[in-house]
């Protein structure tokens, strides 16, 4: 162990993170076996890359950005039903799994806890999380066959998620439930100094839905999904209550098409709706966020007045499994949110900041999608296939969702 702390201690210094260990010595035996491995963990010049990238934008002058062509459910007429018999073989055959990505906690909404178990207030108060298995269970029924769930938690939710399972027996599906973790990475300072937390540890946030991709494959769950037959796979988000991850036309659609990739839009509701949007970057498919499309883009208009920019992506995203292990090998780049984070500062104090302090870094999914050549963008209905819950009042709010959802459902 001394070398090993010798060895640390070199790498802190070179990398101006010594005060990382100044509590080392306090520290009981099990903690200090914990923050030399969280220590070890890092790497080091990835965080001093971040740390001077921080101002980087991710657009850059260089990216030539363009509209992407899509296909629309409803203007397909007779193709319509040649696409669904493809997909429907495909999964009446066993090909598909689904991946929900419930690495967030429900903070936004007020909830505590992890995001998959909040009550959107229907009759049947039914948490995210039974409403999707109820859906999948459904498919399954339909399709004849059993198919694999895949749930990605963070290191913040995963005992209470796996417990929330497990005390609702796994809403009668266990065999076909999977659980893997998402990465983490610590927070930095304005100084680029990592962050200690409460506990003396290495302070450390998700990073970001980004690392699903190299999740699914360090876990050995693409390893799994291929002995299942698995060949696509849809990856979703735990917040839309009407995710439709069974989809054999966009499954037909990819199918047909020989893409490796294929994600569903809607029309965005307005120019400046808090939705990422498709587009191409550099003649690859891209999503271009709405925190960092400009207003220019984001209003302008075709010869017939739609949107250029209006494909929403709504993280409704079917990929063959070949992309995955793709997307799964190479590192996507890190955006930087800057966020309140209690921590504790060099004298041992704890610091509770009333304004953000520190930087947390989040791959996001779609910037993989540069490393296929070419993606079908598919557009459904917004009343069909998309009502988030994201806020706790007002638009995309339990209220919203609940009212999407019991329409759709025609439970009233
Ligand atoms: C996201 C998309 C946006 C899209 C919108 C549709 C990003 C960056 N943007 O915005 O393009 O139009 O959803 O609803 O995602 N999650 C994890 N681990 C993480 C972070 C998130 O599993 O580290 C999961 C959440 O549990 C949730 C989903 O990813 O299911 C979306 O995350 P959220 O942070 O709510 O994204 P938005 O900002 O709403």
């Amino acid at each position: 162990m001394d070398n090993n702390i010798e060895e640390i201690k070199y790498t802190l210094k070179k990398y101006g993170q010594e005060h990382l260990l100044n509590f080392y010595d306090t520290m009981e035996e099990n903690k200090q076996k914990k923050l030399l491995e969280q220590i070890e963990n890092i790497d080091f010049e990835l965080i001093k890359s971040l740390y001077s990238n921080i101002n980087k934008l991710q657009i850059s002058d260089n990216d030539k950005i363009e509209p992407i062509d899509f296909i629309d459910k409803y203007k397909l007429n007779e193709k319509y039903k040649y696409y669904e018999d493809i997909g429907k073989k495909a999964i009446k055959a066993g090909k598909l799994a689904c991946v929900t990505m419930a690495g967030g906690q429900g903070t936004r909404l007020g909830h505590n806890g992890p995001k998959g178990t909040f009550d959107i207030g229907l009759d049947s108060h039914k948490s995210l999380f039974e409403l999707l298995c109820d859906y999948i269970k459904e498919q399954s029924k339909k399709y004849d066959v059993q198919i694999p769930w895949f749930i990605m938690t963070s290191n913040d939710n995963n005992n209470d998620t796996i417990e929330f399972f497990k005390k609702n027996k796994y809403f009668g599906y266990e065999k076909n439930i999977f659980f893997f973790k998402q990465g983490e990475l610590p927070m930095i300072d304005t100084e680029g100094k990592i962050l200690l937390g409460e506990d003396g540890l290495i302070k450390l946030a998700a990073d970001g839905h980004g690392g699903v991709y190299e999740s699914l494959v360090k876990s050995g769950m693409v390893e799994k999904m291929k002995q299942l037959g698995i060949e696509w796979v849809f990856i979703g988000g735990v917040d839309n209550c009407l995710v439709k991850m069974v989809d054999p036309v966009l499954m037909g659609i990819a199918i047909d098409k020989n893409v490796t990739a294929a994600g569903k839009s809607v029309v965005k509701a307005n120019p400046h709706e808090r939705v990422g949007a498709f587009c191409k970057k550099n003649g690859k498919p891209s999503v271009v966020e709405y925190s960092e499309i400009t207003d220019e883009m984001a209003e302008a208009t075709d010869e017939n007045g739609e949107l250029l920019y209006g494909e929403s992506h709504i993280l409704c995203n079917l990929f063959n499994i070949s992309a995955i292990e793709r997307m799964g090998s190479n590192p996507l780049p890190y955006h930087c949110a800057f966020k309140k984070a209690t921590f504790k500062d060099k004298d041992g104090n704890i610091v509770k900041p009333t304004s953000p302090n520190a930087y947390k870094f989040e791959a996001f999914l779609f910037d993989a999608f540069g490393e296929v050549d070419d993606m079908a963008i598919f557009r459904v209905k917004r009343e069909e296939e998309f009502a988030p819950v994201k806020n706790a009042e007002g638009v995309d709010s339990p209220e919203t969702a609940r009212e999407l959802y019991n329409k759709f459902n025609k439970l009233v």
